[in-house]
């Protein structure tokens, strides 16, 4: 493959996209690279996204791939869960998303009630989220319980990220945010990640499990793993953009790392906005038209 070099999405030189500090790439990521990148041992990089201008924001700094989160639930909607919001919610900000990037795989999230009934209502929504939000991968929970809705949207011909330990759409079954995986439950996780891989997943998300259950899936796999909150050894890693970016209100997981505090920068400078109209300082006579 001639963007085979560095990286899963280092290219050519004739590829080589002029953002900034961005790292060069393939015009477009695809599954492919997930794979290359697994086997050349390359950290493959996602965020969350629900929206155009932070889709373009992250394609162009060079994220591999782009989740339209069912985390939007919370993060857009204002839910408590994930669990109420539905695919004609998702559809779209996907669709943002989509029309957005140039360079990173977009994958949409398929909500709780989208899937569970059988592969026939998982082909249904996935194909939904094709034709309507030009994702290009979907997203659904449940290791081996899923394996047959996996099953039946990589038969025709939709790749789809699974998603296993912590999943979120079943955290009143699971007792809340809890760790998955631990001591003898390690297993049945590896177990999941065996039945999803078999299934035709393209990749796993591995989501709050302990570092050396999720490194021992990693070598098991042959498929890339995704973390979110499961430790360096693993072969991505997947970030909610509004914890990353320190855009939430309140605490955030303890894996998260903040790298900016947005909700902070966009405070002071509302404040300031509304200071300056109140004093009459602006607009000033630059602001204004002859
Ligand atoms: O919806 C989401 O943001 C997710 C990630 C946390 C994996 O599913």
């Amino acid at each position: 493959m001639s963007d085979q070099n560095n990286s899963p999405v280092s290219a050519t030189a004739e590829e080589v996209k002029p953002y900034g500090s961005a790292p060069t790439g393939p015009k477009r990521v695809r599954t492919r690279h997930f794979q290359n990148a697994k086997e050349q041992g390359i950290p493959i990089t996602g965020l969350t996204s629900y929206d155009m201008l932070t889709a373009q924001i992250f394609d162009q700094a060079g994220i591999d791939f782009l989740l339209v989160g069912d985390s939007a639930g919370n993060n857009v909607f204002g839910y408590e869960t994930t669990l109420p919001v539905t695919v004609d919610e998702l559809i779209p900000l996907t669709r943002a998303v989509s029309d957005a990037v140039k360079r990173a795989l977009v994958v949409a999230d398929m909500p709780f009630g989208s899937y569970e009934s059988g592969p026939e209502e998982a082909l249904h929504t996935a194909v939904r989220f094709m034709k309507e939000s030009r994702a290009h991968a979907v997203k659904l929970e449940g290791g081996r319980r899923s394996r047959k809705q996996i099953k039946r949207i990589v038969s025709a011909g939709i790749p789809v990220m699974a998603h296993i330990g912590f999943t979120p759409q079943s955290e009143h079954g699971l007792g809340g945010h809890m760790i998955q995986g631990r001591g003898t439950a390690a297993e049945l996780l590896i177990a999941d990640a065996l039945a999803v891989q078999k299934a035709g997943a393209f990749a796993v998300v591995l989501e709050m499990v302990p570092s050396s259950v999720a490194a021992e899936v990693t070598a098991r796999l042959d498929i890339p793993t995704i973390g979110v909150g499961a430790g360096p050894d693993v072969d991505g890693q997947l970030l909610v953009w509004t914890d990353f970016a320190g855009m939430s209100e309140g605490r955030v997981p303890r894996f998260v790392r903040q790298y900016a505090n947005v909700r902070n920068i966009l405070t002071d400078a509302v404040t300031q906005f509304r200071a300056d109209v109140e004093s009459g300082a602006y607009p000033a006579p630059e602001h204004s038209y002859e």
